[in-house]
Parts: structure tokens; C-alpha cells; sequence
């Protein structure tokens, strides 16, 4: 137990640490021409990008310090170290600092989407190799519903790989294309991590104790770094967090996930963003036009967000982008604006659909209204998790 509350005091001292040094780095990154342009706003004042270093670096280091104090008794009677254990953990921790170094490299370089599939990939390889090593379990256990057909467990072999492999390509860019307004990537992903650790912290006492204090160990100094970066990053933003943080905060949610087993519940959590990226499935797959920004219009005379379009020529329109706007519309999912030669729609995000349906707001208001929905998302994922998990699991 003592070395929760060591964590805590790490963590809190690593808010401090990163609070303090966001600021002071500011100018060093406009300096190195690592600056965006808020879109959202009227003035074009350089804000610098890629912060989320700053707060990963922190993260990484204060997980490190802690090594020791997690294996401080395995460390007196050296024929007990839990070789297992401590090679979870550095298998983790270079899986984050490899996503942290390669978002750097894509905030620097502005690298092409399919590098964006590409590196989570790579950096997810520690991980599954260090799995095989330790569990080596690729059995999905089957929900009794469809244990008549299935029976009560499938086991898929290399397929699970494959599958842990594209949790972590599909959380780290699910966070990033949630994303374009001020507070809203580094605010879901405080909402992710405090489900998380209120999960484990509820399942400390069952028998799967270990790997919940395991995700604990992770997740506590991310949030402490990650809550210090929403301070400077919220509405109005002083910072931008760069791909960088995306990547750093997806892979941390999928290496707990993995490592801890319960990448389904990690899924459930990531309702917004699961509801995000079927809906932005055309534009990603480009059977719609995707600019290269989607994030809303600002209205500078009514200082409010709208939604933003792609236009659609109707020469350039298949069959099949006919018809899907067709059903499109026919759902209500998307708005359209039609004239004789071209239709535009809005651009296809959970941000867009939200000024559809509820109007032009106001930027914090935008992120505010998102960030309660991922709350609300939360609350049913322990709806699913808890009471009605029973009709599905054996619990
Ligand atoms: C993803 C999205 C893109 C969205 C962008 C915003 C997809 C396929 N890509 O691209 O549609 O526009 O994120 O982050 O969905 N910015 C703001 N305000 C903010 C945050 C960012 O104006 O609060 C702007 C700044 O100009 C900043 C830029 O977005 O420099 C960062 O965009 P970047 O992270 O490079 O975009 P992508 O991740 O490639
Ligand atoms: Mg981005």
C-alpha cells in the first residue's frame, strides 16, 4: 500500500513539474517553428504545438522513479524478483516512449495518414512480444447468448495479435481525429483516465488485483501530467498538444488495456471515439472529399462555431457516393446544401454533428457539451461493465 501513496506524492509533484514548465518552454518551441495557428479564432497569434511532450516526458519520468519503490521487496530478496512483472512494465513504458518520440517525429515532419496506421504498429510490438513471453491467452471468452453456436470460449491464435495490434493503431488515432478544438483531446482523455482508474480502484478487490495496480501504476502519473497540460491547453488554448499527446495518451490507454486485460472495457470507454470514427469511415476512407482540416468554422462576427462543409461535385459523384448520401440525409446524419452542379455537406465528426444538431456555440461551450457526453459514455460503460455484463458473462 505504500507505494500507492508514493505514487500519489510522485504524481502530484509531477503536476507541479509540468505546470510550471509548460509555460516557461513556450518560446523555445515558437523559436523552433514548432507553432499552430488557432483556427478557431480571429487573431493569428503563434501558439506552440507539440506541447504534449513536455507532459509525456514528465509521464515517462515519473513512471521510471517509480520502478524501484514497485519492486522495492523484490529488490531486497533478489531470488523473488518478479521477472514477469517488471518486464510488463519497461515492455509498457518503451511502447509509450516510442509513440512519444514517434508523434514527435509526425508533429515535426507532418507525416502522410499512412504512417499515422504505421507507427502505433511498430511501437506496439514491445507489447505483444512481452504478452506472448507472459500470458500467451488468445481465447475470447464467448457471451452466453451465443455460446449455443459458439460454445463457451474460441480460441484465435495469431488473430489476437493482430487484434491487440489494432487497438493500439485505433486508439492512438481516435483520440487524434476527435480533435480541433480548444481542451477537447487532452479533456477526453482525463475523462478515459479517471474511468480507468476508478475501474481498477473498484476491482482492487477481486482476484485480478495485480493487473489493476499494474494499470494504477500507469495511469496515475498520466493523468496527474495530462491534468496540468488541460489547464494551459483549455478554452482559450495557451498551448496546443500536437499529435504528439494523442499518440502518447492512445497507447497508454491500450497498453493498460492489454497488459491488464480488459481491453474490451478500455473499448467501452472509448464510446465517443468509436462513435467519431464510423461516422468519419467515409471521409477517412476518402469516399467522400476530406480536407485537410475538418474542425468547425468560426464565425468571427458572431464569435460562434459552425459547422464546416466538403463540397461534393455531382459530375465526380459514383454510385455508391450517391447512394450513401442519399441514406445519409434519409437518417439525418449529415446536412446537406444542394445546388444543380454540386452538394456540400458537413464534414463528418462528432464536433460537426453536434453544431448540426444543437446550433452555433461557442467554442468552450462546444468542448463542454462533447466533454459531458464522454461522461455520460462513461456511466453507461459501467452500466454495460457491471449490471448487465451479468446477462452476457459469468460474473
Ligand atoms: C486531425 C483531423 C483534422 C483536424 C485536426 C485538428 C481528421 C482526419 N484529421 O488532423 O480534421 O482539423 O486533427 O487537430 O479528422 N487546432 C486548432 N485548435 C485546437 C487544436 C488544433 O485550431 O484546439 C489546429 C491548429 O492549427 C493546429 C492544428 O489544428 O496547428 C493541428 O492539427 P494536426 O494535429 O496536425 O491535425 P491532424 O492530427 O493531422
Ligand atoms: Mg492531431
Amino acid at each position: 500500500m505504500w507505494s500507492i501513496v508514493i505514487l500519489l506524492i510522485l504524481s502530484i509533484l509531477a503536476y507541479v513539474v509540468t505546470d510550471e514548465l509548460i509555460p516557461k518552454l513556450k518560446d523555445l518551441f515558437i523559436k523552433a517553428g514548432l507553432y499552430g495557428i488557432d483556427l478557431c479564432k480571429s487573431n493569428n497569434k503563434k501558439i506552440p504545438e507539440a506541447i504534449g511532450v513536455v507532459s509525456g516526458c514528465i509521464f515517462l519520468v515519473t513512471s521510471f522513479i517509480f520502478i524501484p519503490i514497485a519492486f522495492g521487496n523484490g529488490l531486497m530478496e533478489r531470488e523473488l524478483f518478479p521477472h514477469n512483472e517488471f518486464a510488463e512494465l519497461l515492455a509498457a513504458l518503451l511502447s509509450i516512449c516510442c509513440m512519444l518520440l514517434l508523434g514527435f517525429a509526425d508533429d515535426v515532419l507532418d507525416l502522410k495518414w499512412r504512417y499515422k496506421l504505421l507507427l502505433p504498429t511498430v511501437a506496439s510490438l514491445p507489447l505483444l512480444v512481452v504478452y506472448y513471453v507472459n500470458f500467451n491467452s488468445t481465447t475470447f471468452v464467448i457471451p452466453i447468448p451465443l455460446r449455443q453456436w459458439l460454445g463457451s470460449s474460441i480460441n484465435i491464435g495469431l488473430l489476437y495479435y493482430v487484434y491487440m495490434g489494432m487497438l493500439a493503431v485505433f486508439c492512438t488515432n481516435a483520440i487524434n481525429i476527435l480533435a480541433g478544438i480548444n481542451g477537447l483531446e487532452v479533456g477526453q482523455s482525463v475523462i478515459i483516465a479517471l474511468s480507468i482508474i476508478i475501474f481498477d480502484i473498484i476491482e482492487l478487490r477481486g482476484d485480478q488485483f495485480k493487473a489493476h495496480m499494474f494499470s494504477l501504476y500507469i495511469m496515475t502519473p498520466y493523468l496527474a501530467t495530462t491534468l496540468a497540460l488541460l489547464k494551459h491547453n483549455w478554452y482559450p488554448s495557451k498551448v496546443f498538444v500536437g499529435d504528439t499527446f494523442c499518440y502518447v495518451s492512445g497507447m497508454t490507454f491500450a497498453v493498460v488495456g492489454i497488459l491488464s486485460h480488459f481491453s474490451k472495457t478500455v473499448l467501452l470507454f472509448f464510446l465517443p471515439q468509436v462513435i467519431n470514427f464510423l461516422y468519419s469511415v467515409p471521409q477517412l476512407f476518402r469516399i467522400i472529399p476530406c480536407p485537410r482540416h475538418r474542425l468547425p468554422k468560426y464565425n468571427a462576427e458572431m464569435d460562434l462555431l459552425e459547422p464546416s462543409r466538403t463540397l461534393i461535385v455531382k459530375k465526380e459523384m459514383t454510385i455508391i457516393n450517391k447512394a450513401l448520401v442519399q441514406v445519409l440525409t434519409i437518417l439525418h446524419l449529415i446536412d446537406t446544401i444542394e445546388d444543380s452542379e454540386s452538394i456540400t455537406i458537413n464534414n463528418m465528426t462528432l464536433i460537426n454533428f453536434t453544431l448540426i444538431k444543437l446550433g452555433p456555440m461557442s467554442e468552450g461551450t462546444l468542448t463542454a457539451k462533447l466533454l459531458i457526453f464522454q461522461c455520460v459514455c462513461t456511466l453507461i460503460a459501467f452500466l454495460i461493465r457491471y449490471p448487465m455484463a451479468s446477462y452476457f458473462y459469468d460474473t
